[in-house]
């Protein structure tokens, strides 16, 4: 691509730095936010009132990181629109004889909007009447083109093969629908408005994770000897997990997996000890308590714990052998601010490895082939 890395080491660490901009630009630099009454207006989705009050699931698609980002819209879409969501996982949807109903609707994600197996599911949908909207990167690419109709995420070029900027792209966008569906159904004002507020603050709060990069540096240099690590989450933060040990997996070829907290005692606790480093994302909100009571379990079998947390929480604290903190938000807008440092962790780690950071062996940006 003939973009240019500017003052960086890679187009990864680029394209992580550029996130408060592309953010930005995926709600419009307030173009498309609507202050007054404290909803969002998206253009590309010309579902009216009643069409919007009458929905009653909504799915969305997606391969590799578009699927985890997915996971992050579908709790959105289910708290805020009260509509009921799912994630599925584009490559099995041809597999699964789908059931296509017409108060459902569909959302594929994609960067490249090309990836045959996000393109195949979208085809799939549509001969079976679906109605998909596109969540695409890649403008005039062939996903988007075949949907007609979504909303752009205008993260700009993504060179490097792992995605970043395009997954919280992504989730802004999917957040601005979740906002505006649930504006036109159960949300009252004044939470749409104290919602867009907190929207508008995250290009900043990331500028202050991203002034911390030295602490994470540090912190992965730390744990450059471990050789398989556990990423743990609760809710909305579960996908961050997932998607946090896919970028550590992508670029150091390091064992990552990625966990529900809540399964920890269902299996990956048998794995712990002081060799396996956990990550444990634990934002303010609903979640917490159990994480933490998730935290002393894995201390209980000697594992290291790093933490990433907006809590102020003594207790988080004394249990984490490292402790990165990120600004406070409502929960619900944490997988902005929690992922960035999950990608630095990635990327610091990787360099320290001397592995090939935008080039990871066996992957391709773009898959074309199912
Ligand atoms: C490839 C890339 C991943 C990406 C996935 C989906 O596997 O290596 O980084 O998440 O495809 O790509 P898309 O362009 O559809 O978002």
């Amino acid at each position: 691509a003939d973009v240019s890395k500017g003052e960086y080491q890679d187009y990864l660490e680029k394209e992580i730095f550029e996130q408060p901009e592309s953010i930005r630009r995926a709600f419009g630099n307030g173009g498309r936010l609507d202050r007054d009454f404290g909803t969002a207006r998206l253009g590309g989705i010309e579902l009216n009132g009643s069409q919007i009050r009458n929905i009653r699931q909504a799915h969305f698609i997606g391969m590799g990181t578009a699927m985890y980002a997915g996971q992050v819209g579908a709790r959105m879409m289910e708290g805020l629109a009260r509509i009921s969501s799912h994630t599925l996982d584009a490559s099995e949807l041809r597999w699964s004889n789908p059931i296509v109903e017409d108060d459902s609707v569909y959302f594929a994600l994609s960067q490249s909007g090309e990836t045959l197996d996000t393109l195949l599911a979208v085809k799939e949908l549509q001969n079976r009447g679906g109605r998909v909207y596109g969540i695409i990167n890649a403008v005039g690419s062939t996903i988007a083109r075949a949907c007609g109709a979504g909303v752009y995420i205008h993260a700009g070029p993504e060179v490097s093969v792992a995605s970043t900027k395009a997954f919280t792209g992504q989730i802004t966008s999917m957040f601005l629908l979740a906002l505006s569906f649930g504006r036109i159904r159960h949300l009252s004002p004044s939470e749409g408005k104290r919602l867009i507020d907190a929207l508008e603050l995250i290009p900043d709060q990331i500028n202050q994770i991203l002034a911390q990069s030295a602490q994470v540096q540090d912190i992965a240099r730390r744990f450059k000897h471990a050789t398989s690590f556990m990423y743990l989450g609760r809710g909305v933060s579960y996908p961050i997990a997932m998607e946090g040990a896919l970028k550590l997996k992508e670029l150091s070829y390091l064992h990552a997996e990625g966990f529900s907290s809540g399964n920890l005692k269902h299996g990956p606790l048998a794995l712990i000890d002081e060799t396996v480093p956990s990550l444990f994302i634990a934002p303010e909100g609903d979640t917490l308590d159990k994480v933490i009571s998730n935290i002393q379990e894995v201390k209980a079998r000697k594992g290291p714990v790093i933490t990433v947390t907006n809590a102020d929480s003594r207790e988080l604290e004394e249990l984490s052998d490292a402790l990165i903190r990120v600004p406070k938000c409502p929960e619900i807008l944490s997988p902005l601010l929690t992922i960035v440092p999950l990608q630095l962790f990635a990327l610091y780690l990787t360099r320290e490895l001397g592995r090939n950071v935008d080039q990871p062996r066996n992957l391709a940006k773009s898959v074309t082939t199912d």
